[in-house]
């Protein structure tokens, strides 16, 4: 998939709702932009053997569920189901989405 030549990791938006985007293993992933523990950008961090380690203090999360795994991170990312159409990738973000 052609944006992601430049790495793993995405950042993008989707409905005004500020998106991290992975490509894990020829999957790609969406969740919130941010971390949950100090609002760090994630896009900046790195993909661990599919957890996102956040730059800031080492948190982690697991990119597949938005699940909080270690570190000082305790609250969960929000996730988003993706569909990929050809070379388009498209997140599904609701109205009440952050
Ligand atoms: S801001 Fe992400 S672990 Fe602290």
């Amino acid at each position: 998939m052609a944006e992601f030549e430049g790495g793993p990791l995405l950042a993008r938006e989707a409905g005004g709702v500020a998106l991290a985007l992975y490509r894990v293993d020829g999957a790609v992933y969406a969740t919130q932009a941010r971390c949950t523990h100090a609002d760090v950008p994630l896009t900046d961090g790195e993909i661990v053997e599919g957890l996102i380690e956040c730059p800031a203090h080492y948190g982690l999360f697991e990119i597949a569920t938005g699940r909080a795994r270690g570190g000082p991170v305790c609250r969960d990312l929000a996730t988003y189901p993706v569909r990929i159409d050809g070379t388009r990738i498209w997140v599904e973000v609701g109205p009440d989405d952050p």
